[in-house]
């Protein structure tokens, strides 16, 4: 695992996008992993910011999204789809017929879950999954339990995810209860895995997560065992680390 911790969350921003834009460098029809939450917002910026420079295309990318609320279809504001049209795909070159996001609205979303598991398969498998990480250590909407779910699977959102995502909607009342979510099994079958964390309040799951005990109570950890992980953190969130 390898721990770069930058000075400001600009810095943590530019080097994760130097990680994906390597990948697209080296592969123009790479698969990509993408995230949402806060934390990659600045990172897809600098992204669409090369894409608009003429330093990188994704015009031959596919990607593949981490998550998605049940009950939300793409045009709501607060759907994960919408989320990364507005924040990347709106502003890069991309074929949107190639980015895909789990859906919150299909009648039969096992079928769904395993269909999207076969989809990623058939693509090739991810080159490079980003990740944030949520406050109890989820990734993905994989949320601390008993084992490490392996595939894409329905999820009932944990209270502290509830409550932590608030933020972004009107009321709690309004945040989903479920989500589908890649398995950790999904995230480990990526072939390298770009994980960004930002501030002080990330700072103490930064350091169970990734010099803890591996253990599915805190979902993160199992990133100790992959063999190709790169997290990009600013010192806010390595303030806890030796
Ligand atoms: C959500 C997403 C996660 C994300 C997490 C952290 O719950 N499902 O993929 O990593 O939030 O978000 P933030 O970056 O806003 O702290």
């Amino acid at each position: 695992m390898n721990i770069i911790v930058t000075e400001n969350y600009d810095e943590m921003s530019r080097v994760a996008a130097d990680e994906i834009a390597a990948c697209v460098a080296e592969n123009p029809a790479c698969v990509l992993g993408l995230a949402t939450g806060s934390t990659p917002i600045g990172l897809y910026e600098c992204l669409a910011s090369d894409c608009a420079d003429g330093k990188i295309s994704f015009k031959d990318v596919t990607t593949f999204n981490l998550d998605e609320y049940v009950g939300l279809d793409g045009d709501h504001d607060q759907s994960y789809r919408y989320f990364m049209n507005a924040q990347l795909f709106d502003h890069v070159d991309i074929d949107k017929e190639r980015t895909f996001v789990p859906s919150g609205t299909t009648d039969d979303i096992d079928a769904f879950c395993a269909d999207y598991e076969e989809a990623i398969i058939e693509a090739g498998g991810i080159d490079v999954q980003l990740l944030g990480l949520g406050h109890n250590g989820h990734i993905g909407f994989n949320e601390p339990c008993d084992v490490f779910p392996r595939i894409t699977h329905k999820v009932d959102l944990t209270e502290s995810t509830i409550e932590a995502n608030s933020r972004l909607f009107a009321s709690k009342d309004e945040v989903p209860r479920q989500a589908v979510t890649m398995g950790v099994g999904t995230i480990m079958a990526a072939r390298k895995v770009v994980v960004v964390a930002s501030g002080a309040d990330k700072a103490a799951i930064v350091k169970r997560a990734f010099f803890g005990p591996v253990a599915p109570e805190v979902p993160a950890s199992i990133l100790q065992f992959h063999p190709n992980v790169v997290v990009v953190i600013d010192e806010a969130a390595a303030s806890e680390l030796d």
